[in-house]
């Protein structure tokens, strides 16, 4: 079950929504929004874990401090410092200057990267790997999570309530009231963000598997609880780059139609062949961010691209480098190229994927000459074969 705000009477949410973003790390488009979180727990000790972005310091300090009261916060733990969490470091300590900063040494050593001229000298803590912060009844344990997403992230777990603080892991795009089944604009989020780091978030599944959790906290979405292994299993299946369902993205780049006609018309030979998961995606109109995503999805993908300035149209070159730049690997992919007087399309992207682990490519290459002809269909209908029996097996 998704669910947001606070966790308990003692673990209180004083995150933010940020509906205005348009663009989170101003690239992804984020149509329903994204939310910073932040928790407070309170016990004998009070803990503020994290803090927001810019943009929302005054919203964010107001949240806290009417969840505080009178109360001064004893810890500020920085489990990121990625600037839409860390923002507000040097806000919350002038409001709170007896607080203080509890965070990995490497972010610690960052702190002075981001907040020029401010003294942190003995106002941190720098934890480690199983380190612990005593709250009274309520215990923090730090997990280290080196690249999930950047060096000096850690993650915290709860025991007395069970709750693992996870950082950038498991958060998604759009505000936690936003109900969308999550794994759609998680897996966007995880892709895009993380995705890089498989092997580093594979190593923190593997840590965290030994902990007793009930509820997880990210940085970003709903605060996760009830049956957690959906989410984990989608965190192993997306790490360990393996697809989360049999089927073909076929992703087309057209200039004037004719390849975008191709695409299509391929699409519906998958289906003929009995693959009905095929999704269509014009790399053009559509954003790149949810190309590498259905990519991750499927199990094959076509690339229909057009020869363009003796290279590669843009768009196709573009998804293929956020591709690469994610890690993208272990599928079969099939080449639909175009070109009218002297194609290199199919050569092009053929080079680009076979460079990456763990690709097949399933032949025969479609080679277009300006638009298709009744006498490509043979060739069409043969990759849609041999494509079909890959993915059914
Ligand atoms: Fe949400 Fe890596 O920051």
């Amino acid at each position: 079950m998704e669910k947001s705000n606070h966790i308990s009477d003692n673990i209180r949410y004083v995150g933010v929504d940020d509906l205005t973003i348009g663009l989170f790390e101003n690239q992804y488009p984020v149509p329903q929004g994204i939310s910073y979180n932040s928790y407070i727990i309170k016990d004998e000790k009070t803990a503020l874990l994290d803090t927001v972005d810019a943009a929302f310091g005054q919203e964010w300090m107001a949240r806290v401090r009417a969840e505080l009261g009178d109360c001064t916060p004893d810890y500020l733990v920085i489990h990121h410092m990625e600037p839409d969490h860390s923002a507000n470091i040097a806000r919350a300590l002038a409001e709170f200057p007896e607080m203080t900063l509890v965070a990995s040494d490497k972010a610690v050593g960052m702190l002075s990267q981001f907040f020029e001229g401010y003294d942190f000298n003995g106002r941190t803590i720098a934890v480690k790997e199983g380190d612990e912060l005593n709250l009274g009844s309520h215990c923090l344990t730090f997990v280290a999570a080196p690249m999930v997403h950047w060096p000096e992230v850690i993650l915290s777990y709860e025991a007395k309530e069970k709750v693992l603080f996870s950082a950038d892991a498991f958060g998604k795009f759009g505000v936690p009231g936003y109900e969308d089944g999550w794994t759609n604009e998680a897996r966007r989020y995880y892709v895009n963000i993380v995705g890089k780091y498989g092997a580093q978030t594979q190593a923190l599944l593997k840590k965290v598997s030994l902990k007793d959790i009930e509820v997880i906290a990210p940085l970003h979405g709903p605060v996760l609880s009830g049956d957690l292994s959906r989410y984990i299993s989608l965190y192993d299946i997306w790490s360990s780059y393996r697809p989360e369902q049999n089927g073909v993205l076929v992703a087309y780049a057209s200039v004037y139609g004719g390849t975008r006609e191709c695409a299509l018309e391929f699409a519906d030979m998958l289906r003929e062949e009995g693959i009905d998961n095929v999704v269509t995606f014009d790399l053009c109109r559509q954003d790149v961010s949810e190309a590498v995503s259905q990519a991750f999805r499927l199990s094959a993908m076509v690339l229909a691209g057009v020869t363009y300035d003796a290279s590669l149209f843009p768009p196709m070159a573009t998804f293929l480098h956020h591709l690469k730049m994610k890690n993208y690997r272990n599928r079969a992919v099939g080449i639909i190229e175009n070109g009218s007087w002297a194609p290199v399309a199919g050569k092009l992207m053929a080079e680009a994927v076979a460079a990456l682990p763990g690709i097949e490519i399933i032949n025969p290459k479609v080679t277009l000459k300006s638009r298709m002809r009744l006498s490509d269909r043979p060739v069409m209908e043969a990759l849609a074969k041999a494509l079909a029996v890959k993915v059914k097996a």
